[in-house]
């Protein structure tokens, strides 16, 4: 079957219904994207599939319809994604094991609502579990990217 991901057409061969999470690590190589649970209750596996914030644990990749996104292809341009830098100027990251999924969330979130109140941001970030608990950080840096992309 044909999978594009991160704007590149992949071949690959394997069931139908085996996870994308399996398909992104094991098959193409995209380790940015992480295994937490497998049941759809920690975040970790956050990619996009068209925009949209999806559990690739969940997903089988005989389903998936459309453009698959992940850490590794958020940036635009060559550029970190304003959300990338944000992480970075308010060193949101403290192990590190949920951030890919926490961006990937928060990306997600802002190119549906630019300029989400923190109800907005509490609500849409509260399935990515961070067993580190940086989750004031998270919420500032996903304000200062709000606002970075809003002057862009
Ligand atoms: S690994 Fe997918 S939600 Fe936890
Ligand atoms: S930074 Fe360690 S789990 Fe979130």
């Amino acid at each position: 079957m044909q999978i594009t991901v991160n704007g590149q057409s992949h071949e690959i061969d394997v069931p139908p219904e085996m996870p994308l999470l399996w398909v992104l690590r094991d098959e193409l190589n995209m380790t940015g994207t992480k295994y937490g649970c497998g049941i759809a209750q920690c975040g970790a596996c956050t990619v996009h599939i068209n925009g949209l914030a999806v559990r690739s644990c969940q997903v089988a990749v005989g389903a998936v319809q459309g453009e698959v996104t992940t850490v590794e292809g958020l940036p635009d341009n060559g550029e970190l994604h304003a959300v990338q830098q944000a992480w970075i100027r308010h060193q949101v990251a403290q192990c590190g094991y949920c951030q890919s999924g926490q961006i990937m969330q928060a990306a997600s979130l802002l190119r549906f609502k630019p300029n989400p109140s923190d109800q907005d941001i509490d609500y849409v970030m509260s399935g990515n579990l961070c067993r580190c608990g940086t989750y004031p950080r998270i919420r500032e840096a996903i304000k200062t990217a709000a606002a970075s992309l809003q002057e862009n």
